[in-house]
């Protein structure tokens, strides 16, 4: 008899309608190009929140999709996972802001900090929850508002990131089907290449803060970059090796969007060809932990990856930290 698995019930997405490209930038007065953007990255535009959208909002738009396709109603989620890097406020969580929108009573609900690796991470934990019997129904979100944390002033960092928000709703199946294996790292001792120094407990928020912008991001690109290859490449071998698979037997890999050249050395290390990558950053730029819900939402929606596909998600992100795992679909 197989074992039981946690499956993934339904996906949904949302994002905000409004668009910036890399023309906009220059536009702005920032010292920058689409050339450049677009060779060092891949990325043409990205989507920003507008006046009034929040990292909740996003969040219980996508949660909404995925719940309408699920045929699953808010009374019926036991526990909501947030997976952002950027909550509308730091206390109490932005989950439990969710909660109170979608209407789930019985849910519990909390955030989870592992920046671009929180979703996978989510995944992971709801895996747990599902298979040792607490919850029967998960809503696992990854919401993400960059354009609220990053600085305007800054061309190495604003052009990379964008707002948006992906969701999943994971149950248990036992016909084998849902997550075969699943890996987690991180390397606290590199923490301060890619951080927001200020606005936090140690350095709270003042007028001396906002004047040096120590409470946005800062990122040490070059050494992020390696760092990202060398560490989603390691995932992406965890994963297959969890599942007893190579790269040949993945009809799709869902890498976390931060730059196409870490996604093409990362399939290059896994032996999966480019047309069975999927990629959107292009289109949405960096969107930290949102990036692989919405990808893998997509790809769904368009039909690449149907009933029985074997799927690889890997991913890398601040702390540092990094995740994949494996998904019969
Ligand atoms: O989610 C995971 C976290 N983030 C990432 O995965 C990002 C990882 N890093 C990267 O993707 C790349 O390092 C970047 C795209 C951020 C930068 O590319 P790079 O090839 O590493 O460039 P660089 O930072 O070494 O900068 C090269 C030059 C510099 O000028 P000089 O010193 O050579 O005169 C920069 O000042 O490019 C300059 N530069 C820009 N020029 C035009 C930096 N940003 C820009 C810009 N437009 N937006």
């Amino acid at each position: 008899m197989k074992r039981p698995y946690a499956q993934f019930v339904a996906t949904g997405r949302s994002v905000p309608s409004k668009v910036l490209t890399n023309h906009d930038f220059s536009k702005m007065g920032l010292e920058t190009s689409h050339e450049w953007i677009f060779e060092r990255t891949g990325i043409a535009e990205r989507h920003v929140a507008g006046d009034g959208e929040t990292t909740c909002g996003m969040a219980s738009a996508a949660a909404r999709v995925a719940m309408e396709r699920a045929n699953v109603n808010a009374g019926e989620i036991d526990v909501i996972i947030l997976s952002t890097a950027t909550p509308d406020r730091l206390l109490p969580s932005t989950a439990v802001d969710i909660q109170a929108q979608l209407g789930a009573t019985r849910a519990s609900a909390f955030d989870l900090s592992a920046a671009c690796s929180g979703w996978l991470y989510g995944l992971a934990v709801g895996e747990g929850l599902i298979l040792n019997g607490t919850a029967e129904t998960v809503l696992v979100i990854a919401a993400e508002k960059m354009s609220a944390i990053v600085d305007w002033t800054d061309r190495s960092t604003c052009v990379l990131f964008g707002d948006g928000a992906g969701a999943a709703i994971l149950q248990k199946s036992k016909h084998g089907r849902g997550i075969l294996s699943s890996f987690m790292r991180s390397d606290g001792t590199l923490a301060e290449l890619l951080y927001r120094p200020a606005g936090g407990a140690t350095l709270p928020m003042s007028e001396a803060v906002l004047t040096d912008r120590g409470h946005l991001v800062k990122m040490a690109g070059r050494e992020v970059f390696k760092a990202a290859v060398r560490s989603m490449s390691d995932a992406a071998d965890r994963a297959l090796d969890g599942a007893k698979l190579t790269g040949n037997d993945i009809d799709m890999m869902i890498p976390h969007q931060a730059n196409v050249r870490i996604i093409e050395a990362t399939a290059k290390h896994a032996g999966i060809p480019m047309d069975k990558v999927y990629v959107n950053v292009d289109r949405y730029g960096n969107t930290s932990s949102a990036s692989i819900p919405i990808a893998l939402d997509e790809a769904l929606e368009r039909g690449q990856i149907g009933p029985g596909a074997t799927v690889l998600m890997v991913t890398f992100g601040a702390g540092f930290t990094w995740a994949s795992m494996v998904v019969r679909f």
